[in-house]
């Protein structure tokens, strides 16, 4: 099993340019998608189910977005997942056995300054715990100094998924509101240091070609068209009011509301709506979770956001095929109040649309992607 299959490169660029992210994409097998789907489900549920106030850890067994940033004064490098879906940066200082992550290391560090404070996450199989640490955090080339992020020596309830995954921590890209221990979030910090050319970021995800994330500002060379902008219902999760979802045009659901989270690579919804539109596509659940669909089949899901519809083709909604049959990226899952019920758009949507996140003016912007070539 593969896992964490996408390489972030943070590209060095003179301070008050956007900051540009190389993202490298792979693919994986059948197989692996069936396991992944089931990562996924366990690590929605984790994520979206948790009591409040929980952070979000993934189980991360699927295809994932990591790119580097480092802590500490030299800077010590670090993998993580940029992940709109959460708001706390979290490294590593032990690396489970034959895990070979990369740590941090407060004692060789001259800016580290001591918290304490115990950081405390249950998820899936057991905790992960450490605690609270000061230091300097640099993300493609900027400094943001006496930064409060969690560094963790528990992992076990990661599971199998982080230790076989290529990235370390995470870094929650989300709002203020949802971060563990009221900590400020890593771009909130980054805002903070004056440097960013505009509070927003943008991601390419590149489908089977190289993609790109931007601090900072957004790509013209990766999105088409104009943004489509949509407020930002609350500020947790990047959530906006969903007008509508339809299959070949019929409605399919009438959850209000939908977030975008870079740190899932599926599309989730409500259960019961996710087994109608499966009904209607003559898909099987081969394992319980996972959808499996002829993929001769032709059909046309529609996302609509601030009045614009968002159309993802069968191609677009399929991770992988084998013998004529072909998985969808798609998920049942019921969100309990107070955040749910919701969509999450993962990266199937983000791979189709280029997403901004306006972090100044509390809205997301929406365009068609551009399928070009990185210029690096
Ligand atoms: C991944 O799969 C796509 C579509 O099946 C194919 O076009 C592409 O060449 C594959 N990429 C790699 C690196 O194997
Ligand atoms: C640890 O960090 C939190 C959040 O910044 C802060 O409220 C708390 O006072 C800090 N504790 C110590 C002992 O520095």
């Amino acid at each position: 099993m593969r896992a964490g299959i996408c390489v972030l490169l943070v590209l060095g660029v003179s301070a008050g340019d956007v900051q540009r992210v190389a993202l490298k994409k792979h693919n994986l097998s059948f197989r692996e998608y069936v396991s992944a789907i089931h990562g996924q489900a366990q690590e929605l549920n984790s994520k979206y189910l948790g009591s409040t106030g929980n952070v979000v850890i993934h189980d991360y067994q699927n295809a994932q977005y990591y790119g580097e940033l480092t802590v500490g004064t030299p800077g010590q490098t670090e993998r993580v997942i940029y992940d709109t879906g959460s708001s706390n940066l979290w490294v590593p200082n032990h690396s489970p056995f034959l895990a070979f992550k990369n740590t941090y290391k407060h004692s060789k560090s001259s800016t580290y300054v001591k918290n304490g404070t115990v950081f405390k996450i249950q998820y899936g199989s057991g905790p992960v715990s450490g605690v609270y640490s000061e230091d300097t955090m640099n993300i493609a080339g900027i400094d943001a100094t006496k930064f409060t992020f969690a560094e963790v020596d528990k992992t076990s309830g990661l599971g199998l998924g982080y230790r076989l995954g290529k990235f370390d921590g995470i870094c929650g890209m989300g709002w203020d509101t949802i971060s563990v221990g009221g900590v400020k979030t890593p771009f909130h910090a980054l805002i903070d240091t004056g440097k960013l050319p505009k509070p927003e970021f943008a991601f390419y995800m590149g489908n089977n070609a190289d993609g790109e994330l931007v601090i900072g500002g957004t790509d013209e060379a990766h999105y088409t068209g104009s943004f489509v902008h949509v407020p930002l219902k609350r500020l947790g999760y990047w959530e906006v009011a969903l007008d509508g979802v339809t299959l070949d045009g019929a409605k399919v659901s009438s959850c209000p509301t939908a977030i975008v989270d870079s740190g899932t690579s599926l599309l989730a919804g409500p259960k019961a709506d996710v087994e109608a539109i499966a009904k209607k596509l003559g898909a099987t659940s081969i394992l319980g979770k996972e959808y499996v669909v002829d993929c001769n089949k032709q059909y046309s899901m529609t996302f609509t956001l601030g009045g614009n519809d968002f159309p993802l083709s069968a191609a677009d909604l399929i991770l992988t095929q084998a013998a004529g049959q072909c998985i969808l990226g798609l998920l049942g899952m019921d969100i309990p109040a107070p955040a749910g019920p919701l969509w999450i758009l993962g990266d199937v949507f983000m791979r189709k649309y280029y997403v901004k996140f306006d972090w100044g003016q509390k809205r997301i912007g929406v365009a068609a992607a551009k399928s070009a070539a990185i210029v690096v």
